[in-house]
């Protein structure tokens, strides 16, 4: 009992009269020891770092990092059924690319939309997905009534890629078809670009779009978002809206790429005022049935389904 000692945690450092019993040479080697541990683990730390640096910017570089795919659905307008073709369709595509779906429910997004047009809905859902997503770096807002047709191109290659981009952005051309005054800067190059888009006949397309984390991204959304817009009844709600903040706003605009339609946008050809070669062709990325869910003469599930099973029988046969 005399021994008892209480419980005691971690090492502990040696009695000093100890440490002074050690000879001269002892304490020289326990010296060298000490220096070269230090040494080794603050190399071993450089060189984590370096390789996580260089990983991290490889990625940066590639492009394609956490690379969003955001859906707004409409579960009060459409079925399950439908929408669960939809979902499918991207989960296949995310899957198979590494990437990520946000799927937004729009009802949950009522209070932020309120007494404006529904279709506002993306501007809040794309904040979320950012939010959730804060280290993801493309977000791609593709509208609901849309497929992915040719499941085999990365958007990296396809777009993203900083030669490709380069190539695809279309300088000195009106922002707002068919003749806006304001037209696309001509000297940017593929660095300067947060926000990929293209027009249709009569547009700036809201329902296909690619646009990079980060301030300016929360500039332009905050912007675009600007309740005064909201309110201002503008005939296309947020496609004008947006028509309206690019040619105002030189900000944006030497932010903004205009890109080939067909490239992120094909439309079907049901769809109305699809640009210049705007018209979906077999092997685009995604058909668009643009116009298919405001059109009352037209049903999106009925014009979806062929092409599902088109792209459900390719997969069959890969
Ligand atoms: C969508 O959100 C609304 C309201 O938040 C909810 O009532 C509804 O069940 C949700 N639908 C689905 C399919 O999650």
């Amino acid at each position: 009992m005399q021994f008892a000692v209480p419980p005691r945690k971690g090492p502990v450092a040696p009695p000093s009269t100890r440490s002074s019993s050690l000879t001269f040479q002892r304490r020289k080697q326990l010296k060298t020891i000490t220096t070269l541990s230090i040494a080794l683990f603050t190399l071993f730390l450089l060189l984590s770092q370096l390789f996580y640096s260089s990983t991290e910017t490889a990625a940066a570089a590639r492009g394609t990092p956490g690379l969003v795919i955001v859906t707004v659905l409409d579960h009060t307008l459409y079925g399950d059924h439908y929408l669960q073709k939809i979902i499918k369709n991207r989960e296949h595509y995310a899957q198979r690319h590494g990437y990520t779906n946000f799927f937004a429910n729009l009802s949950d997004y009522d209070s932020y939309i309120g007494y404006a047009p529904r279709s506002w809905g993306i501007v809040p859902v794309l904040r979320h997905a950012m939010a959730k997503h804060p280290s993801s770096t493309y977000f791609f807002h593709l509208d609901a009534h849309a497929l992915f047709m040719d499941p085999s191109k990365t958007l990296d290659a396809h777009l993203l890629n900083k030669h490709r981009l380069e190539a695809l952005m279309r300088r000195d051309v009106p922002i707002v078809p068919p003749d806006s005054i304001i037209k696309t800067f001509s000297h940017l190059r593929s660095d300067d670009i947060d926000l990929m888009i293209t027009t249709d006949a009569e547009d700036l397309s809201t329902g296909s779009f690619v646009l990079r984390q980060g301030d300016f991204a929360r500039f332009f959304l905050d912007t675009w978002f600007d309740p005064l817009y909201r309110s201002y009844n503008f005939a296309k709600a947020e496609t004008h809206t947006l028509e309206h903040v690019v040619q105002w706003h030189p900000t944006a605009l030497a932010r903004l790429a205009l890109i080939p339609q067909r490239v992120i946008n094909a439309y079907s050809k049901d769809s109305p005022s699809a640009g210049v070669d705007g018209t979906y062709k077999d092997g685009d990325l995604v058909i668009r049935f643009f116009g298919c869910d405001t059109d009352p003469e037209r049903n999106c599930e009925r014009e979806l389904d062929p092409y599902y099973s088109l792209w459900a029988k390719k997969l069959k046969f890969e």
